[in-house]
């Protein structure tokens, strides 16, 4: 087992917990030489190890890995393709660094030799990517559903237990240290299409980018919503879906689902994360954790350090396969939105309504509408326009022109 000597960049929420696991771990043989921040602080942690400085790190020939949980990505960027071109193997926590250049990381991995390995950047604590990398052969995978982000499974819960407003609940969020410096990137999705997106290339060898998926977050859930999964027996949660289809291709993205209480994720409650697994021969399998905060996040990265001893690396096998998966938005789904206003609600871009209410104030429909549209036309992430998935939302293929005609009818809409 090889020792390592450390450069760990930033010091808040995650560098601290790596810093506290490291002290409790003395079983593995790595140590912190130096730890580089963005400004001149007081710290939890002996003064000379700080710098503000990050060549100091990236160019100490003694350092054998850097360990990158700072919270800017372009910044994160610089410092793990240097540390790689400067024969560092790199930790990181970064989803959003790790999704914006994973073609490039993959390259300069294969140029250098050296790894970067980022267990904690999905789930935190929960290894999902290296099971789906080592264990599950992607044509076995029939699709996998996760809640991976914990600060709006965190607000969520708030808001439908203490009946709390998604800014108070968010503000609880900060100050529990769950949610991202930034809570745009939790409450608009942005975090979980980026983990979605590495879970993705895990799961089916599949490189893509945030903007090539359908992703909302739960920003415009309104406790009506809330009230209305509760009458129903369910939950709300914002749940990152890849499904393989009868076609073979796969299907993907990140919306907000009603959830049955018979689904296992029902249960996974406050910051904790959970993936189901859905395979051929083993039906589910789950996966739950903490998915944020200090230790826990921690926790995965000091795993990560522990299979760098060993000689671990991602060898993106699924990548490289010649029946490599593809993905496709030709599907449909079985969505309930609620509307402020009846008049901005496109009921001519569904196949088919199955539910209408209009109370004073705001209503809601239920229906089906092809996963492409929602992409094409985003009228539904405006004027307060709430879409959630129904369960079991999928539908793959519609026998439409009569039922669209008779359900369009129904709703009163001449065509
Ligand atoms: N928090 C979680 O539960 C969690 C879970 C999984 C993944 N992550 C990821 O982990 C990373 C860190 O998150 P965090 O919550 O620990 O953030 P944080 O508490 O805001 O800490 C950020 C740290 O980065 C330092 N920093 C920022 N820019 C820097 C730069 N250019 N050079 C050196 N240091 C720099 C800051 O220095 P100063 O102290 O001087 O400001 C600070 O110590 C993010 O990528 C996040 O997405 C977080």
């Amino acid at each position: 087992m090889k020792k390592l000597k450390i450069g760990l960049f930033g010091f808040g929420v995650v560098g601290q917990g790596v810093y506290q696991a490291l002290q409790r771990t003395s079983s593995l043989n790595v140590s912190i030489h130096r730890i580089c921040v963005r400004s001149n602080k007081p710290r939890k942690a002996p003064a000379e190890l700080f710098t503000t400085d990050r060549e100091i790190l990236l160019t100490d020939p003694g350092i054998d890995v850097i360990v990158e949980v700072i919270d800017d990505a372009e910044a994160a960027w610089q410092i793990a393709r240097t540390a790689l071109l400067n024969g560092k193997h790199v930790v990181s926590a970064s989803k959003k660094m790790i999704v914006e250049h994973l073609g490039e990381l993959l390259d300069l991995q294969t140029a250098t030799g050296k790894s970067i390995l980022y267990e904690s950047a999905a789930c935190a604590s929960i290894p999902v990517i290296r099971n789906l990398e080592e264990y599950y052969d992607h044509s076995l995978l029939k699709g996998l559903r996760g809640i991976v982000n914990g600060s709006t499974n965190f607000i969520l819960g708030k808001m439908k237990e203490e009946e709390l407003d998604i800014r108070q609940a968010t503000l609880e969020a900060q100050q529990l240290g769950f949610a991202e410096s930034d809570p745009s990137l939790d409450l608009e999705g942005i975090d979980a299409v980026n983990k979605c997106c590495l879970l993705l290339a895990h799961a089916y060898g599949i490189v893509t980018h945030p903007s090539d998926i359908l992703y909302t977050g739960i920003q415009a859930i309104t406790p009506g919503d809330i009230a209305i999964a509760l009458s129903k027996n369910q939950d709300i949660k914002l749940v990152a879906q890849a499904q393989k289809l009868s076609t073979g291709q796969i299907t993907v993205f990140v919306l907000p689902q009603f959830v049955a209480k018979q689904d296992v994720l029902y249960g996974v409650r406050n910051e904790y994360n959970g993936v189901v697994i859905t395979t051929h021969f083993a039906d589910e399998q789950f996966f739950y954790g903490k998915g944020a905060g200090s230790l826990p996040t921690a926790s995965a990265i000091v795993s990560d350090l522990s299979a760098l001893c060993y000689g671990y690396k991602y060898e993106y096998k699924k990548l490289q396969r010649s029946d490599r998966n593809s993905l496709t938005n030709e599907v449909y789904l079985r969505v309930y939105l609620s509307y402020p206003d009846a008049g901005k609600v496109r009921r001519q871009e569904f196949e088919w309504l199955e539910e209408w209410h209009q109370e004073e104030g705001r209503g809601y429909l239920t229906g089906v509408i092809a996963l492409q549209k929602l992409i094409d036309n985003r009228w539904w992430q405006r004027d307060g326009h709430s879409l959630i998935l129904q369960p079991d939302g999928i539908i793959e293929e519609v026998v439409t022109r009569n039922l669209r005609r008779k359900s369009l009818e129904l709703a009163g809409l001449v065509i």
